[in-house]
């Protein structure tokens, strides 16, 4: 299964990306997390992208776009991979579906998570994240079992430097103007399946598993 997860912030890529990966036995490709990785252990990825991270802004074009193609080529993305967050513009898109082609390969299909604008600054507001493993809670819907503390990992649940309202308000923004625009780019291609991301997280699962099912069949 190759795989895209597409969706405004705070859609429910990354809640749902766990389940998917680990049913169909595929790696979950975050560039957001990778980012992030990279941010927080000081690298000199790290250095050149915080400040985009910060304002919400997009990592340019070049940079992700090497970032990803290196991420593909390893052993684990052989049998299909589950991409979080990327592509997020047109000119993403043509380079990944021109590095698939070179290996006469194909997306199977792209999952578009869609929740209108108001639920989105609500829950990204709420959000609260492992610091260590990444898993994503929220501070009323979804909250640790112990406050503070990761129920997978034990480490400590933070909120995301890049959560505030107004970067949450120019990530929105940057998502109408940038990557809404992939929405008709892959439903042209007949790849697109469109999810409604405002019901429970479990429903919302079994959609995307059972469009993908019958996508296999
Ligand atoms: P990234 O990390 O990808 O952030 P994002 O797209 O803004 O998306 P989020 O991670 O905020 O939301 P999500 O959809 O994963 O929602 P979640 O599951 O957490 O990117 C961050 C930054 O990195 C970008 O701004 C950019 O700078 C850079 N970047 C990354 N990729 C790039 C690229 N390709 N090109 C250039 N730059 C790039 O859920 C959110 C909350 O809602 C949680 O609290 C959750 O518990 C709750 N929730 C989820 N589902 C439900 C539900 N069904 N009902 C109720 N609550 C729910
Ligand atoms: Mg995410």
């Amino acid at each position: 299964m190759k795989l895209v997860l597409l969706g405004p912030p705070g859609a429910g890529k990354g809640t749902q990306a766990t389940g998917i990966a680990e049913k169909y036995a595929i790696p979950h490709i975050s560039t957001g997390d990778i980012f992030r990785y990279n941010i927080k252990n000081e690298t000199e990825l790290g250095r050149e992208v915080k400040s985009y991270l910060d304002q919400g802004a997009l990592v340019p074009d070049t940079l992700t776009v090497r970032i990803v193609k290196d991420r593909l080529n390893q052993a684990d993305c052989a049998n299909g991979f589950l991409l979080d967050g990327f592509p997020r513009t047109i000119a993403q898109a043509e380079a990944l579906d021109e590095s698939l082609s070179e290996q006469n390969e194909t997306l199977d299909a792209v999952i578009n998570i869609d929740v209108q604008k108001e639920v989105l600054i609500t829950r990204l507001s709420g959000r609260r994240v492992c610091k260590d493993c990444g898993e994503t809670y929220h501070a009323v819907n979804k909250p640790p079992k112990q406050e503070g503390v990761c129920d997978v990992c034990g480490g400590p649940v933070i909120h995301r430097a890049d959560d505030t309202e107004d970067t949450v308000r120019n990530r929105i923004s940057v998502y109408e103007e940038q990557t809404a625009p992939l929405i008709a780019y892959y439903e042209q291609k007949g790849l697109l399946f469109t999810v409604d991301g405002t019901e429970p997280v479990h429903v919302v699962q079994e959609k995307i598993f059972s469009a993908l099912d019958k996508d296999a069949d």
